[in-house]
């Protein structure tokens, strides 16, 4: 049982517990559902820990009477309400009818099931009915008929737990909506907490950035339609003393592509709020009588061991619950693509030659990127216009995939669905479909305007346009591009009340295209994209087990990226390539063989022209992709680690390890070389102490204990970005 309750006369007490850790929360007298404890499992209420003083300023329940150290300011809370009496951030706040701004939702009654819900339309995490258990608690409002269902579900083996919220008007007259989060946790017991974000930029995503709480709130958010380059849509808490192996982390990723908040406010008592959801600023929802609201979901984990066992639990919650269809767990195939190769300038010919020497080397599949339809030679028209561009592809579709495949490769392509350009058929035809507020001029990004998903005719072009493309060749991949972010929210099919729905509705109408287009086409796999990891997150994941994870290919960089990426995303999920030197982004020049390890931390390609390379170089690509084709299941469905700091250590480190400890394969690069210089050792992480290890290639053999507390000495670097790539296997 992954769900206890435990109710003394109406004081309810709710244990939820995993392998490794308890969420306690707890109905009091008043019918206020208080949050007690997330972390280690204990054999104990936590509610003792709950002693407040009388604080100034910090008001009291009514029903308390003269019991002024009950505050709802103070009092830890499941899902804290605006407007009455706690004035930290809140995680739902309604308007109703005669204007006034309140809930205060008490207990009603809470119901468990085997299995885990699900959100009808929106992503969620997904389990056989053995391996979950579902909490429903229902809370009404003391003063109107607005009601409240947490739904929390409970995932033991994964030490996983879901949140979400559906919020039900049950009154007559509308409600409105101004904020409703996915979920929120107080985190009363007394220590500090230090907060992890992933920040950064178009070609810089996911940085790394560890600090302090500071008294307020602190804020990691996008406004920008998408999860975007800027901000992710996760969140780490450690104490001060948590490193990678071990101290105390808590981990939240939110199920969702669009805009977000994520607040952290540390209170005048010293305790912590985490609320995370859709972003209120993009978000006023009418809830007429009778309607339901229902919030994305977050995932939540807890690790008493450090951070990458909070990782390895999102990887594995990742791969194995939130991506779905034939490729989740079949290795995936090594691509060419075509764009840093080309750009917009090529033809028939000159991609069948790339697939020619691609082919010849071991590639299993071309992806024919931008450039392929409308009148598409430059970035400023063509979009939204899905037809085949005959003058560039002589023959068509058919016929150059026909030549692909009679290479003995598949065939993929790039669209980018949610587009259309000024200058483009679609856009002459149905300028109303395109996102502008009425008498404004829109803001462009990479000269384009987006189609209004929220609109269902808009939805049901493109089911059809993608549809027609997707049958008249033999295609097996598509990349689904996303390549600016969303502003001048206006739509035609919403009353001039209801504006405040569209971001969130944009949202829904992807997801519903994603899921119509999946499931028809499921021998199809669909990489996500947006301008690289510009909406990397969770909710892509469900419709497409990979995302390009940055148009930044330079190696260097890259290793950044990918650390950043890795604390809650799997190898799996990542799209990397291998590309030309000087690197298109930097100017850089780093060896193939670096350019290469770098890449195999992900879901590997290529995306230059290989004829461009000299034959010595070509056989190292061949060796590479045998490399990878040998190694791909321990990759992506190892453990994976991270053995050194990137952003601040001299190398970029990572090693895979098999679920039985008996392999691991050690890759990444030393940064720079220095004369007269010792060799870098690096520990390794998750062997069995006990197991001796051959070094692949030579006679070497090592304990498990020697290369955890001893470590490896990595090649004695030369030049800059020295490869590193390893292999142990159990002797
Ligand atoms: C985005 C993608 C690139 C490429 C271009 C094509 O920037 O991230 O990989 O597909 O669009 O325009």
């Amino acid at each position: 049982m992954a769900i206890r309750i435990c109710s003394q006369k109406e004081i309810i007490t709710f244990w939820l517990e995993t392998d490794h850790s308890l969420y306690q929360m707890q109905v009091d007298g008043y019918g206020l559902l208080h949050h007690l404890w997330y972390g280690e499992k204990t054999d104990c209420e936590m509610q003792y820990l709950l002693d407040y003083p009388d604080v100034g300023f910090s008001g009291n329940l009514y029903e308390a009477e003269n019991q002024r150290t009950y505050s709802l300011d103070t009092r830890p809370q499941e899902y804290a309400c605006a407007g009455v009496g706690d004035y930290r951030i809140p995680a739902v706040s309604a308007v109703h009818a005669d204007g006034s701004n309140a809930l205060d939702l008490r207990y009603v009654n809470h119901t468990i099931r085997k299995g885990k819900y699900r959100i009808s339309g929106l992503p969620a995490m997904y389990a056989e009915d053995d391996a979950a258990e579902t909490l429903e608690i229902r809370l009404k409002d003391t003063a109107s008929d607005v009601e409240v269902t947490l739904k929390d579900g409970v995932l033991p083996a994964l030490d996983m737990i879901t949140r979400c919220a559906e919020i039900h008007n049950q009154g007559e007259t509308d409600v409105i909506l101004t904020r409703a989060a996915s979920f929120c946790l107080d985190i009363p017991y007394g220590s500090s907490w230090e907060w992890m974000h992933f920040h950064g930029r178009h070609t810089m995503e996911r940085q790394v950035e560890r600090m302090p709480l500071l008294h307020g709130i602190q804020e990691s958010s996008s406004r920008r339609g998408a999860s975007s380059h800027q901000q992710n849509p996760t969140l780490l808490l450690c104490q001060p003393d948590c490193t990678e192996t071990s101290g105390v982390c808590i981990g939240a990723a939110l199920v969702y592509s669009g805009s977000f908040q994520t607040q952290v406010e540390l209170d005048q008592l010293g305790q912590v709020r985490v609320v995370m959801g859709i972003h209120p600023d993009l978000f006023r929802w009418t809830l007429h009588a009778g309607e339901t609201f229902a919030t994305p979901e977050a995932m939540l984990s807890y690790s008493g061991t450090g951070m990458e066992t909070l990782s390895h639990n999102f990887h594995r919650a990742m791969r194995d619950h939130i991506c779905r269809g034939k490729y989740q767990h079949i290795e995936r195939p090594v691509l060419i693509n075509n764009w840093e190769a080309t750009y917009f300038d090529f033809n028939a010919e000159k991609i069948l030659h790339i697939a020619e020497e691609a082919a010849r080397l071991g590639v299993d599949m071309l992806v024919l990127d931008d450039g392929w339809f409308g009148k598409r030679n430059s970035d400023v028209s063509g979009l939204g216009d899905w037809v085949v561009n005959e003058k560039k592809l002589q023959g068509g579709l058919g016929s150059l995939v026909d030549k692909i495949r009679a290479m003995g490769m598949r065939f993929g392509i790039w669209f980018e669905p949610e587009m259309v350009s000024e200058d483009s058929d679609l856009y002459r035809t149905h300028p109303e479909w395109a996102i502008q507020i009425p008498g404004r001029q829109p803001n462009r990004g990479r000269y384009q305007l987006l189609l209004d998903m929220t609109n269902p005719d808009v939805v049901e072009y493109l089911y059809d346009a993608m549809c027609k493309i997707l049958r008249c060749a033999d295609i097996s991949y598509v990349k689904w591009d996303m390549n600016r972010s969303i502003c001048d929210w206006y739509t035609s099919t919403l009353p001039a009340a209801r504006q405040g729905e569209m971001a969130h509705r944009y949202m829904l109408g992807l997801y519903s295209l994603l899921e119509r287009l999946t499931s028809e086409f499921p021998d199809v796999l669909f990489e996500g994209c947006s301008g690289g990891g510009g909406r990397f997150d969770a909710g892509m994941l469900y419709y497409c087990p990979q995302i390009w994870c940055s148009d930044d290919t330079d190696a260097y960089e890259r290793t950044k990226i990918q650390y950043g990426t890795s604390f809650f995303y799997p190898i799996s999920a990542v799209g990397s390539h291998v590309s030309i030197v000087p690197n298109h982004q930097t100017g850089r020049v780093t060896p193939l063989e670096s350019r290469a390890v770098t890449a195999m931390a992900g879901s590997f390609g290529y995306e230059l022209d290989l004829n461009h390379l000299s034959e010595t170089e070509k056989e190292e690509v061949r060796k590479q992709i045998a490399q990878f084709k040998a190694f791909g299941s321990l990759i992506h469905n190892g453990k994976y680690y991270r053995l050194t700091n990137p952003m601040t250590d001299k190398a970029a480190i990572w090693s895979f390890v098999t679920q039985d400890a008996s392999e691991v394969l050690v890759q990444g690069m030393q940064f720079r070389t220095e004369p007269n210089m010792v060799r870098y050792v690096v520990r390794l992480r998750g062997l069995s102490s006990e197991k001796q290890y051959r070094l692949e290639g030579t006679e070497q053999v090592y304990s498990g204990a020697a290369l955890m507390y001893g470590g490896v000495l990595l090649p004695r670097s030369w030049g800059d970005y020295t490869p590193v790539s390893m292999h142990f296997v159990e002797a």
